[in-house]
């Protein structure tokens, strides 16, 4: 059987798996199902006990969920345009979505990281990167909105993904190796033409803004997943390579031909070092540079150019391989930073490295060749240990905090428990189905939360009612605090969750934002009172300055627009109560309503067409008369002599 024919007949054999009999699938009956709502039950008016933040993936988008109800609490766009609250449609966070390709509506939303201090959660902002348009942005946990979206450029399917310990860096990787820089030649003569930059952002630890600090140009293998080093391997990342063939087709096949590729070790201190002391090149780019004000609420793209690249094999120490069986997918530094587990999807073992040996055997140059110039450490002597038959297509791992391991596994979909000190498998738990990422609550950190694991599956099938050929991924939520798994929960996510974290809620509620306070709104366009409102032309644009409380605008009656106008109505929300937005929509406008939060102010244009009397109202339940909250417009011929007028209840 050749090489691809068995890789489908083990998926086929996996499928059938998932595919028999009810009694398969995970159902408890009696005692333990009640036993086990109990633990997920939260009562009305209670609050749960984590945030979750899930990835949307390609929805562009990431949501909130209590933990451990499974509640849906809000979704966040970040790449993707969002009509639910405006974002990417409104004149204030348009600009949000700009690139050096223009405007971009959409993203592929893959991983997500909570900031952290001293390698622990800290809660202060999310950041996550977009595959597709490569970039990387930053929520702010106090408003629960995306405040900076920075574009990586001469990459390519930004994918693998990690911050430092202490949030000095965010390390975006490509997932497909292009020309560095970008130009017109054969795909045929890829190998050792393309690359695969790995880009360091800098984060600024007061403000949380992103800066491109360099860019490291690897050899042209997709970099798949990467985790930072923590404790003693702190200054150090991890990233997992495939396609170390350099294949340009058939990928399935023909990047699957070498036994072992890389988990790349990368000593970032070793480069930060070099670039301080003037080392690296300036390369051409382009790329866009979005910041939402923190004080007007409004954003501002801003297009840079050049970047700092560094070739690493003219850094010494910079960069090592670790050989890694079977196209590794996953690569995960477990909380003392240790040990590095590196998932091979075709591998029938799970590999685990050391990184005190790792060091050992750098010291000793304990090499086994080179790629391209730097050194690939000998595999039995940074091989820390082998889980032995763990189960089919291992894929991600996360950590307890207690000596023990959470390793997801595909093929067989199960989540399998094992431990740190002698590599033995203590427990397997089924996932419905096909598992994909898995969270425990700071499982990626020195200091996990050890009480839940959530697994994120790929495939949902009879999990819920049908909803047409397409269902929601699904999570399932196991309590991990026993020596057995004990699933819990299922419940749907949105879009493809690639990754997912969460944190005590305890770390971040007290700092959520309840209003904006109108006294410090510093929109250039915002009004602070009824008796500001009014309506300006300048030539054929008009500014509409109005404001929204419960429950009428002001003014709700104007005159004088014409056909052919740019009508931006700057709306601002006077309520200083908390959850009292209010919506503004408009008849005839080509754009998503306004969401403005109490003290907030957004822009909506509107480029009426046809003469007329047309109505504009509130779109958020806000009052026992928010039916009537609402107001005309109208519109006379583009060469009419209408004069320019605005009145709430005649004044
Ligand atoms: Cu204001 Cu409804």
């Amino acid at each position: 059987m050749n090489k691809l024919n068995s890789i489908l007949s083990t998926f086929l054999l996996a499928m059938i798996m998932v595919s028999c009999g009810s009694d398969q699938t995970g159902k408890q009956s009696g005692a333990l199902s009640g036993n086990a709502a109990e633990r997920v039950y939260v009562a009305p008016g209670d609050h749960d006990e984590f945030y979750g933040f899930f990835s949307g993936g390609f929805s562009g988008q990431l949501s909130v969920y209590g933990l451990p109800s499974g509640r849906m609490l809000k979704v966040i766009p970040v790449f993707s345009q969002d009509a639910e609250k405006g974002y990417g449609y409104n004149e204030e966070t348009k600009p949000m979505l700009n690139t050096s390709y223009g405007f971009v509506p959409w993203g592929d939303l893959h991983h997500l990281d909570i900031s952290q201090t001293n390698g622990e959660l800290d809660g202060r902002w999310i950041f996550t990167h977009e595959n597709n348009t490569p970039r990387v942005a930053r929520i702010d946990l106090t408003t629960f909105e995306t405040v900076e979206i920075l574009e990586i450029p001469n990459s390519a399917g930004n994918h693998s993904f990690a911050i430092t310990e202490n949030t000095e860096y965010l390390i975006a990787g490509t997932r497909f190796s292009v020309p560095s820089p970008q130009k017109d030649m054969s795909i045929e003569e890829m190998k050792g033409n393309f690359k695969g930059p790995l880009t360091f952002v800098k984060v600024d630890q007061e403000s949380g803004g992103m800066e491109i600090a360099f860019q490291v140009i690897m050899p042209g293998f997709s970099f798949d997943l990467a985790h930072p080093g923590r404790n003693a391997s702190h200054g150090w990342m991890f990233a997992t390579t495939y396609n170390s063939e350099e294949a340009n087709t058939l990928m399935e096949v023909n990047s699957s031909q070498n036994d072992k590729d890389f988990i790349a070790a990368i000593n970032w201190k070793v480069i930060e070092e070099y670039v301080a002391n003037g080392g690296g090149t300036r390369m051409t780019a382009n790329y866009a540079h979005n910041v939402l004000d923190h004080d007007t609420h409004v954003a501002t793209s801003t297009m840079k150019q050049g970047i700092l690249t560094v070739n690493p094999s003219e850094i010494p120490g910079a960069v090592f391989f670790m050989p890694t069986p079977k196209s590794p997918h996953g690569c995960d530094v477990d909380p003392t930073g240790e040990y590095i587990v590196g998932s091979g999807k075709l591998a029938a073992e799970l590999t685990v490295f050391s990184y005190s040996k790792m060091i050992k055997a750098i010291e000793e140059k304990n090499f086994d060749g080179e790629v391209y110039g730097m050194p690939i450490l000998n595999y039995d002597a940074v091989l820390g240990g082998v889980v032995r038959e763990p189960g089919l297509g291992p894929l991600h791992t996360e950590f307890d905090g207690k000596g023990n391991a959470y390793t997801t596994f595909f093929i067989s979909s199960e989540v399998v428990k094992w431990s740190l000190s002698d590599y033995q498998v203590i427990d397997r738990k089924p996932t419905y189905y096909s598992v994909g990422h898995l969270m425990i609550p700071g499982g990626n950190s020195r200091k996990p939360f050890g009480k839940y694991l959530v697994a994120m599956n790929k495939i949902t099938k009879d999990r819920y009612l049908p909803t047409g050929p397409e269902m929601n991924h699904s999570a399932q939520l196991y309590d991990i605090s026993g020596d057995k798994m004990e699933l819990l929960l299922d419940f749907p996510t949105i879009g493809e969750p690639h990754y997912a974290a969460a944190i005590p809620a305890s770390i971040i509620k007290e700092n959520s934002k309840k209003i904006f306070r109108l006294d410090e709104n510093a929109h250039p366009h915002a009004v602070k009172r009824e008796a500001d409102t009014r309506v300006e032309r300048k030539g054929n644009d008009v500014h509409v300055y109005m404001t929204m409380v419960r429950s009428h605008f002001s003014p709700d009656n104007i005159e004088g627009i014409k056909v052919g106008d740019n009508v931006y109505f700057h709306v601002t929300n006077l309520e200083q109560d908390f959850d009292v937005p209010h919506g503004f929509a408009m008849l005839g406008a080509n754009t998503a309503e306004l969401l403005v939060m109490p003290g907030g102010t957004k822009t909506m244009l509107w480029q009426p067409k046809r003469e007329g009397v047309w109505p504009l109202y509130c779109t958020d339940f806000c009052s026992a008369l928010h039916q009537e909250m609402q107001g005309y417009v109208r519109v006379s011929p583009a060469n009419s002599n209408v004069a320019l007028s605005w009145s709430l209840d005649g004044d």
